[in-house]
């Protein structure tokens, strides 16, 4: 393509895409960032718009944003861990703390690492005032440790909804109900990690970290957030009024495109779904009666 089509391309993306209202966080990684991990644990390509976080013997590495958030748009291109990454897990969530705390909101995406050549599951989970036990389990269409690709949360009070590239793989809706288990109320950060979790995440344990393949690598570029950040003791963004076009009533519920996405996804990808495991939860939690169609 000449420079001139592209460049027009370009322009036509930015008028029509959402994408394009966010207000991407290049500069320096300082400015939004803070990270926690050993200096060889972490670093970026030489124009810092690539990040590499790696997880060895001795740590692992994380960072969120300085900033907290109340709906809004969050976005990332990410290349996973290739080769044998069993054990492995790359995190991108929301959480309302910077920890574990008992009263937490958070919002999951989770890749779990496995043996060369056996495929990455990504696992979604929610949280509200520390209780989580929401998970979902999806495989992807795409090897993820090969290319970047898009992984990102829409979060309004209607309903949460990730997306892998542009399909909508999972939509978590608000049931609205006094105390509904619908995570609203607390501003969160994003955050970022690698860690070791081979006590759980491939093939439920029993495969474990090979040190000697060690540093695993995870690679971040196009962090995007364009949402409402918070400002105690309330930023006039999560007022009532629908200014921004993630609390418009186009981002409530699904487009018509976005609903076949989200059936074929439905149809093909999904590995575990706790809204179907009547042996966990005889009586299944309120919002599994909720139509993500809606
Ligand atoms: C990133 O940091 C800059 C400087 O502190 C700030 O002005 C901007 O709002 C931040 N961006 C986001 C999306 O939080
Ligand atoms: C949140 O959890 C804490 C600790 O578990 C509990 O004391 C509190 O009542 C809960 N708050 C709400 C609003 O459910
Ligand atoms: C929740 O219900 C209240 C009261 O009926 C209503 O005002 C509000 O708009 C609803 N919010 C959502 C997200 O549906
Ligand atoms: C890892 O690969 C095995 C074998 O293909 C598969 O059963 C499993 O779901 C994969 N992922 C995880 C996280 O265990």
């Amino acid at each position: 393509m000449e420079r001139s089509a592209i460049l027009f391309a370009a322009l036509l993306f930015a008028v029509f895409s959402p994408f394009s209202r966010a207000a991407d966080l290049k500069g320096s990684f300082d400015d939004n960032f803070s990270k926690s991990c050993p200096e060889r644990n972490f670093k970026t390509s030489e124009d810092g718009q690539i990040w590499h976080l790696s997880l060895d013997h001795d740590a692992g590495c994380g960072f969120m944003t300085k900033q907290s958030y109340r709906f809004g748009w969050f976005s990332m291109k990410l290349k996973l861990v290739g080769g044998d990454s069993a054990g492995v897990v790359t995190a991108y969530y929301m959480c309302s703390e910077n920890g574990a705390g008992p009263e937490r909101d958070e919002v999951d995406i989770e890749f779990l690492g496995n043996r060369t050549g056996e495929p990455y599951v990504i696992q979604t989970n929610v949280y509200k005032n520390g209780t989580g036990g929401r998970e979902m389990r999806h495989s992807l269409w795409f090897d993820p440790t090969e290319d970047y690709h898009t992984y990102s949360m829409l979060w309004n009070s209607h309903q949460l909804v990730f997306f892998v590239d542009e399909v909508p793989v999972r939509v978590y809706k608000n049931a609205n109900y006094s105390n509904s288990f619908y995570p609203d109320q607390k501003p969160m950060y994003l955050f970022s990690s690698i860690w070791n979790a081979d006590d759980w995440a491939t093939r439920g344990g029993l495969e474990k970290t090979d040190w000697k393949k060690a540093p695993f690598v995870s690679s971040y570029t196009d962090f995007n957030v364009d949402a409402c950040q918070w400002k105690d003791p309330y930023p006039a963004c999560v007022s009532t009024t629908t200014d921004n076009w993630w609390d418009q009533y186009a981002a409530w519920h699904l487009n018509d495109d976005q609903k076949l996405d989200y059936a074929w996804v439905q149809r093909n990808l999904v590995i575990y779904d706790y809204c179907k495991d009547t042996e966990r939860y005889p009586k299944l939690p309120e919002e599994c009666w909720l139509s993500p169609y809606a």
